[in-house]
């Protein structure tokens, strides 16, 4: 042969005479047929001296052991090609020389022409086999090393592999499920449907081609399911198809990352329109809501008058009276309830808060509890276990109360009333770690299936009935959590009951308590109050809520400026913040050029739709705001503080 190497060959014949003619046959046709065994033992010995690139084994030699019992060994031992070349040709030998799957079977004698073309047939084709192995073990290795989940299986569907990452995401031992359907191990749920009504893997085996499942749920016995993203495809070589192929990945992860960015935005976008309806509502909803605080207290006047006149004629006005108070108190909560819901809306434009105050979660939660004891009463105890030495927290009080309150009330409304002492909600708080506390809200209700759990802290999303409630309880709780910078998990169990975990922030060390706001009871008599708004109708509004007060009203921040400027001194200044013109920020500006100590006096009064330099303004400066629509009570607890601080 031209150009290439000479072949050896290991001759096993216990023959002498005729293993020394084939030597020679071999050397002839340029073979080094360089060791001549005549034993099992000897071959062995020879091929472990050096390995010949094919054997020529004669079956009937001496020893113990044959030809094809000695082939087997040097297949194993050494990979070598072997070749029979024996006198025996019965039915006997020929089927137990197959069984060890020969490279040739030669009779003897065997011409030079066709030893030569066997020894080459049989060099090629173990040199085929190796190559065929080596490629084999290097995709086995490369299948079980990348970072994908990868699953094959036969024509009937039923897996002959699956790499670690396969095993461990399934939970699964590769080898005890070997030969399984597919469909049995790798439980997928595809938009809801258990099981999926046709395997990804079946798909591909029937259609010939690639199948992709962006989302599905993989279903796990002794774990949570998964989320996984996978594609399927027909494993053909040359036409015939041989199986399928699967590759998986868990994305459960990013799924459930995506799935909160997708809420935050949508409830951004939701917020900034609520802003935009807000600065509508607002202004109306102050005239609602003021006008009925001071209706209500007039009529109640009136009424203990009349009481006092005592007459027949008095009677029949009280009732009358009576009536409109009752509506008037109506119309009042119902203008309240339209703020709140306003109000809530606009928290989730709201930016992350910056903190700056530091809460105790312990009373926090004291006044949550407090807040929801009627609610609670009839239907579960209630254990609180908030550790004493609970740092504080780095989050606005009122509205962590306002979370633990939605929480609470949510757990009650889970237990159904009349049986308080089988059930209980649970409110615990200790801290995780040097930075976060940990609230945890639980109760023993009704739980929920996971297809409620998916949608609870979307907006407007309720299972109460109709007027039971708005569905804005979590998603304003979401958006308040997320604004401290903490989060908010949830676990519940149908029939078992619901767990709420809030972690927020912990304040850093500060020097001591701040001063707690008293209550409010002072009138204004002998104060000079400024009151600025281009509505008319919010000025009357404030006019009636302060009427103790030395009022003066201005519908245009330019006439109040001009009042200033001439040297008017006034106790407060109660100043809208969007005004065409020149707006409360624009007089807060020139005042503070002027008269910086009245310019601290300003209290703003903003009705939401801030604009970004509006925001910006008003997290930056000192005065307080008041948000429209006001209660009268926290108009004058605003007042009071600066004027009794
Ligand atoms: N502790 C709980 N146990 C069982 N289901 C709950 C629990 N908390 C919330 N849910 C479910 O989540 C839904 C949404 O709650 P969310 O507080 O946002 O709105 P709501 O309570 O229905 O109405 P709103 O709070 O506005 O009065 C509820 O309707 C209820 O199905
Ligand atoms: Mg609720």
């Amino acid at each position: 042969m031209v150009n290439q190497k000479t072949r050896s060959v290991l001759i096993v014949e216990d023959e002498r005479i005729v293993a020394k003619d084939l030597q020679e046959t071999l050397a002839g046709l340029g073979y080094d047929a360089f060791a001549i065994a005549s034993s099992a033992d000897e071959a062995i010995l020879r091929a472990s001296d050096r390995c010949p690139d094919v054997v020529l084994m004669d079956i009937r030699i001496k020893g113990k052991r044959d030809g094809i019992e000695t082939a087997e060994v040097l297949k194993q031992r050494f990979g070598v090609p072997v070749v029979y070349l024996t006198a025996h040709a019965d039915d006997a030998t020929i089927e137990r020389a197959k069984l060890s799957e020969p490279h040739g079977y030669l009779l003897k004698p065997v011409k030079s022409a066709e030893l030569r073309s066997a020894i080459e047939v049989a060099i090629y084709r173990a040199d085929m086999e190796k190559r065929l192995r080596e490629r084999e073990r290097w995709y086995a290795t490369t299948l079980r090393s990348i970072s994908d989940a990868v699953m094959l299986v036969d024509l009937a569907g039923n897996i002959t592999f699956m790499n670690p990452v396969a095993e461990s995401l399934i939970g699964v031992n590769a080898a005890e499920v070997r030969g399984r359907p597919a469909r049995d191990v790798l439980r997928l749920r595809i938009d809801g449907s258990t099981p999926v009504p046709d395997h990804p893997l079946d798909r591909a085996l029937r259609e010939r081609r690639a199948v992709e499942v962006r989302e599905a749920t993989l279903e796990r016995s002794r774990e949570p399911p998964l989320i996984i993203s996978d594609s399927a495809a027909p494993v053909i070589d040359d036409g015939e198809l041989l199986g399928a192929v699967m590759v998986f990945r868990d994305v459960t992860a990013q799924r459930t990352l995506e799935k909160q960015l997708e809420l935050h935005d949508r409830l951004t976008s939701l917020g900034t329109m609520a802003a935009g309806v807000a600065h509508e509502i607002n202004n109306p909803l102050a005239m609602v809501v003021g006008n009925s605080d001071y209706l209500l207290e007039a009529l109640g006047r009136l009424r203990a008058e009349l009481v006092e006149q005592n007459s027949a004629a008095t009677a029949k006005a009280i009732a009358v009276l009576d009536e409109a108070l009752e509506c008037e108190r109506d119309v009042r909560s119902g203008g309240l309830r339209i703020a709140r819901i306003v109000s809530d809306l606009r928290a989730f434009s709201r930016p992350p808060s910056d903190g700056g105050v530091e809460t105790n979660v312990a009373r926090a939660i004291e006044w949550a509890v407090r807040t929801t004891s009627n609610e609670l009463r009839h239907r579960a105890r209630m254990t609180v276990d908030a550790a004493p030495d609970l740092p504080e927290a780095k989050v606005d009080e009122t509205r962590l109360g306002q979370v633990l309150v939605n929480l609470i009330v949510n757990a009650a409304q889970a237990i159904d009333p009349g049986h308080p002492a089988e059930n209980e909600i649970t409110v615990t708080a200790r801290a995780t770690g040097a930075r976060t506390i940990a609230i945890e809200v639980r109760d023993t209700g009704c739980g929920m299936p996971p297809e409620v759990m998916a949608r609870i802290f979307e907006p407007f999303f309720t299972t109460k009935k109709v007027g039971g409630g708005t569905g804005l309880g979590l998603s304003v709780c979401h958006g308040i959590v997320r604004s401290f910078g903490g989060n908010l998990q949830v676990e519940s169990q149908v029939g078992k009951g619901t767990l709420f975990r809030l972690t927020v922030p912990v304040a850093p060390p500060r020097g001591s308590d701040g001063p707690a706001p008293s209550p409010v009871t002072r009138p204004f008599r002998g104060h000079r109050i400024l009151v600025v708004d281009d509505e008319e109708a919010v000025l009357r509004v404030i006019r009636r809520a302060l009427d103790d007060g030395e009022l003066v009203c201005k519908a245009r921040a330019i006439e109040a400026f001009e009042l200033l400027q001439g040297g008017e001194i006034f106790d407060v200044i109660l100043c809208d913040l969007m005004m065409p013109q020149m707006s409360g920020i624009d007089l807060y500006e020139r005042l503070l050029a002027i008269r910086p100590e009245q310019a601290g006096r300003i209290i703003f009064m903003t009705g939401g739709a801030l604009t970004d330099r509006a925001a910006d303004f008003l997290r930056t400066v000192l005065n307080s705001h008041v948000d429209k629509p006001f209660q009268v009570s926290t108009l004058r607890e605003a007042v009071q503080r600066l004027i009794k601080p």
